[in-house]
């Protein structure tokens, strides 16, 4: 048991320790009503904004401005804090650690012929300090967190040169790391990539095609990484890291309902999983590519490499549950990256994601039985508004709550026969919300004192959940009062 962080969403430090500028750092602050833009300047200097799902205009160059706050410039912090924060985790007695590295500090710009020291030395160090507490991580390649340098050139993963300088990134860490790190993750929530046209309200219908090509050259990259991995170090244990499980429901026992969820999963989950776990696209890809008209640029190597890179692990995050209908539906959620049918058997968080630990089960099981591969949860938890009381103290009940029906529901899981290696919430301290840019969205065990707008000392206080996952850690998840 333990938690996560994403680079851009807790370290830091955006243009210390050699770091180039990611592509998150033009990224500004939004609202659950309030989308987060991109900065740039365009051909003739002026200074303006887009939604990441909008093409920039011609000319536009994504850039830092001055007139705007920038979340993840300095986060949570992590960067200066680690050792403290890592002491914390142990305290808590942490077995696993998720976090992930940014490709901008090992290679600042993407294409360097060398590494940079100072970003491999802190990785290193981090890897370091968790040894001395027996915390094993659990580290993500790549977590929303490309080189801007790559996105401006290139345009980022809509490039397949991008296969070959992921692949290079990657061979660094791999021997770099080798004794430090045993288990990796590729990409984290890679079929995101293809869920956020049912994710955004208005989203671009002429990117879609783009949104499947990307995901083609991404799940190439990670089987090459996968492949390169277990060359560098046998022991290596690589997983997929999909976003959420085949949790979709009918809304009503509609057959066409049942046909619309048996789409959306498909779509949504197993065109990814399938393809990493069993090294080739399955069956229905076809269906799928017609309907949006993709014509995929693959090439006879890549087949190659998508069957010589299968994982072996399924990673997944799981907060939520959906339904899918073929009605019309005026209750619909309207909830952030939640947009769906609302589901008149759940109740909703404040930022109107579904609390569904019984999908936690079903989903889990839809894995194994898909896979038998081993399975782990990498991200559960509630982002909800904590009140720092006076006293230093923090009353999140409603987390331990969500958090002790979830582990309930693996316990399950684990006596219907599925194979649960392992469970990190996310995340173990408050951290910037990746999809909303808020700081208030919080999920940790320990609260972080820093507001929406940037202030606040950086303190960090134990929030009441930190006393009880510390016993359910202790008890190996028996105590869970
Ligand atoms: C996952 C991501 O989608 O969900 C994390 O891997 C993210 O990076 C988490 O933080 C929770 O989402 P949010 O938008 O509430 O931060």
């Amino acid at each position: 048991m333990g938690r996560c962080y994403c680079p851009n969403q807790a370290e830091g430090a955006w243009n210390e320790g050699g770091k180039g500028l990611a592509a998150s750092d033009v990224q500004t602050a939004g609202t659950l009503t309030e989308p987060r833009y991109i900065t740039y300047v365009d051909a003739n200097g002026k200074p303006g904004k887009a939604l990441s799902v909008h093409q920039l205009p011609e000319g536009a160059k994504r850039a830092v401005l001055d007139s705007y706050y920038y979340p993840y410039h300095e986060a949570i912090d992590f960067y200066h804090r680690y050792k403290e924060d890592i002491a914390l985790f142990a305290e808590m007695g942490f077995k696993v650690f998720r976090m992930s590295i940014a490709w901008t500090r090992i290679f600042p710009k993407g294409i360097e012929e060398e590494p940079n020291q100072e970003g491999l030395d802190f990785y290193r160090n981090v890897f370091l300090e968790l040894k001395k507490y027996n915390i094993e991580p659990l580290v993500t390649i790549q977590h929303y967190d490309v080189p801007l340098y790559l996105e401006e050139k290139f345009g980022g993963w809509n490039n397949r040169k991008m296969i070959e300088l992921f692949d290079k990134y990657t061979d660094v860490i791999f021997r770099e790391y080798k004794g430090l790190v045993k288990y990796w993750l590729t990409f984290n929530e890679i079929n995101t990539a293809v869920m956020m046209k049912n994710l955004i309200p208005n989203y671009p219908h002429d990117k879609i095609k783009k949104d499947f090509q990307l995901l083609h050259y991404q799940m190439v990259a990670s089987a090459r990484a996968v492949k390169r991995a277990h060359e560098i170090d046998s022991n290596y244990v690589v997983g997929c890291m999909i976003g959420g499980g085949p949790s979709n429901y009918p809304l009503t026992c509609d057959p066409k309902d049942v046909l619309a969820t048996m789409e959306k999963n498909q779509e949504n989950v197993y065109y990814c999983c399938d393809t990493m776990c069993q090294g080739e696209y399955p069956y229905f890809a076809k269906r799928i590519w017609n309907q949006y008209g993709v014509e995929l640029d693959m090439s006879e190597q890549d087949i190659k490499e998508l069957k010589e890179g299968t994982v072996n692990m399924v990673t997944y995050s799981y907060y939520l549950s959906g339904c899918a209908t073929s009605h019309k539906c005026d209750d619909l959620v309207g909830g952030n990256l939640n947009l769906g049918p609302r589901n008149p058997y759940l109740k909703y968080s404040e930022w109107g994601w579904g609390i569904d630990p019984d999908g936690l089960r079903y989903s889990l099981n839809q894995y194994y039985e898909r896979y038998h591969k081993p399975l782990m949860i990498v991200e559960n938890g509630l982002g909800a508004i904590d009140i720092l009381e006076k006293d230093g103290k923090i009353h999140d009940s409603y987390r331990i709550n969500y958090l002790r029906e979830h582990i309930k529901a693996i316990a399950k899981a684990i006596e219907d026969g599925v194979d649960v290696i392992g469970y990190t919430t996310w995340g173990c301290i408050d951290l910037v919300s990746s999809s909303t840019g808020e700081m208030k969205k919080r999920y940790g065990f320990i609260y972080v004192d820093k507001n929406d707008d940037g202030s606040g000392t950086l303190d960090r206080y134990r929030k009441d959940s930190f006393y009880w996952y510390k016993k359910v850690i202790a008890s190996n998840g028996e105590d869970l009062d």
